[in-house]
């Protein structure tokens, strides 16, 4: 038999897919990455093509492996991550989905969450799954879909749509799809979707009546690290397990060797997300944070965690060179940033899609703040930059709130931990000393290890926390008054964003 020397991960992503292959140390051998089109039919709509991605991620396979000189056979498993919440809802006898994927970002969910908070408000589910009722959650883009496409509930309630987020569609997909395609899903994912039960990790019959989505449509819930099947006949992989999903926020988190109860990770994406490990009990915030579960590998209890998500971070800048055109490239955000030595009082508010951690605001609305006439498009790049560290220092300072312990450091990832501006900034804003690990890709590299642990490749966490070591680190400077003072006007300009919708 041919040696297994790699693992292979997804990552299915907002604004792209991409597949990495890991050696056993945890470095990356190859890459390959694919962006897909973002749908805006409607203010406040977002939506992606689910064909699209799977043909991406097909493609993106088949980039990994070749540039590696690799194939199947040198494979130890596959692990999935994606972007969480998204759903997908597709007719399992054609494999054709019956809408776009309706995307965690998308805001039309908003009446729909009104009428199910009722006189008993937003908070009404929390302590069965966590979640505040929100536009952010997959529950009610499913219940969309339903009272809103032709035919579509009709349909579900025979039995013939199945729903899943992307991880569970390019499952499906990679096991065969029509073709006896496995419905599966971790229990990461499904806890983003407010219909399974935080405790006992099982769907909830009485939430989906309420939501009105037929059970029938949902798929198993498993671990996060386990066998759910293997590559479907005429793929890349066939034969090949698939053996780890995590949601790409706690597989990062994972990937950050975050085991302990108490260490944080920041994902500066498409959005921020910070997530707190809090052990194996559910810990229910008091500071706008949401409760998650964190990772559950094979039969160990499930590991819990506090999150505060961002929806606008990353993608901030890319509207900024989108739709703006005030940059060519998303580099020169900082570059743009650095000709001046401060915001020069601008602060923009991000509310694209509401607001999310800590104010769950759906009807805020972006804003830029503070303009006079001396203001040049620098000073707009740089609060575009601060805009991303103030954010998540108030998901931080919640979660200092909410556990009462100090936090010594905190670990960060992604593609913006590259922009040294917004780094220091953070370190200064957040008061604690900013961690990026060496391999960066902590993302899809959580995903690998769960699949990896699932079939031997690895042993287990202690081979993680191993594999991990220190790229670069920013310890906070900057005039503690004048940090303050920011922080200030950041929380003022906050304010200005609210109550926007009609
Ligand atoms: O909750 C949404 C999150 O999972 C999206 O992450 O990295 O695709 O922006 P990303």
């Amino acid at each position: 038999m041919t040696e297994k020397k790699y693992v292979l991960a997804i990552d299915q992503g907002t604004t792209s897919s991409r597949a990495i292959l890991f050696d056993h140390s945890g470095d990356i051998v190859s890459l390959g990455q694919r962006e897909h089109r973002q749908i805006f039919p409607k203010a406040g709509w977002v939506e992606h093509d689910p064909v699209e991605i799977w043909q991406n991620v097909r493609a993106c396979v088949a980039d990994a492996l070749q540039k590696a000189e690799t194939n199947r056979h040198e494979i130890a498993a596959v692990g999935i991550t994606n972007q969480r919440e998204t759903v997908v809802v597709w007719d399992k006898n054609t494999g054709e989905p019956v809408y776009n994927a309706i995307v965690w970002q998308d805001t039309r969910t908003s009446k729909i969450i009104r009428d199910l908070a009722g006189d008993e408000g937003m908070s009404k589910y929390r302590d069965i799954c966590g979640l505040d009722l929100s536009v952010y959650y997959s529950g009610p883009e499913i219940t969309w879909i339903l009272d809103n496409v032709e035919g579509a509930r009709e349909k579900a309630e025979a039995g013939d749509l199945l729903f899943g987020n992307t991880d569970c569609w390019v499952l499906w997909n990679l096991t065969g799809g029509v073709n006896g395609g496995v419905h599966k899903t971790d229990v990461t994912n499904a806890s983003r979707t407010m219909l399974m039960d935080i405790r006992t990790l099982q769907w909830r019959e009485d939430v989906c009546a309420d939501f009105g989505i037929p059970m029938s449509m949902l798929p198993e819930i498993c671990s996060s690290s386990e066998i759910y099947g293997y590559g479907r006949k005429n793929g890349l992989l066939v034969d090949t397990p698939i053996a780890g999903i995590l949601g790409d926020q706690q597989a990062a988190t994972f990937g950050q060797a975050c085991f302990e109860k108490g260490m944080v990770k920041n994902t500066y994406g498409t959005g921020c997300f910070v997530i707190m490990n809090t052990g194996e009990e559910p810990v229910f915030s008091r500071n706008g944070l949401l409760t998650t579960v964190c990772y559950k590998i094979g039969d160990n209890k499930p590991v819990y965690a506090l999150e505060g998500s961002i929806a606008v971070a990353g993608s901030l800048v890319q509207w900024i060179r989108d739709n703006l055109g005030l940059i060519s490239d998303s580099k020169e955000i900082e570059t743009l940033a650095r000709t001046v030595d401060d915001n020069g009082g601008v602060y923009f508010v991000p509310a694209f899609s509401g607001l999310f951690a800590p104010y769950w605001k759906d009807d805020a609305r972006g804003a830029i703040v503070g303009l006079t006439r001396y203001n040049t498009k620098a000073h707009i790049a740089r609060a575009v930059e601060e805009s991303t560290a103030f954010q998540s220092r108030e998901v931080f300072d919640a979660m200092v709130a909410d556990s009462g312990v100090d936090l010594k450091e905190l670990r960060v990832d992604g593609g913006m931990t590259n922009d040294e501006l917004l780094m220091q900034f953070q370190a200064d804003q957040v008061g604690v000393p900013i961690v990026r690990p060496k391999v960066m890709e902590t993302t899809a590299l959580g995903a690998a290890y769960a699949a990896g642990i699932a079939v031997g490749f690895w042993d287990g966490e202690q081979d993680v926390i191993d594999n991990w070591s220190e790229g670069k680190r920013w310890e906070p400077a900057g005039d503690k008054d004048e940090v303050e003072r920011q922080y200030r006007l950041w929380k003022k300009a906050v304010t200005r964003t609210f109550d926007w919708v009609d």
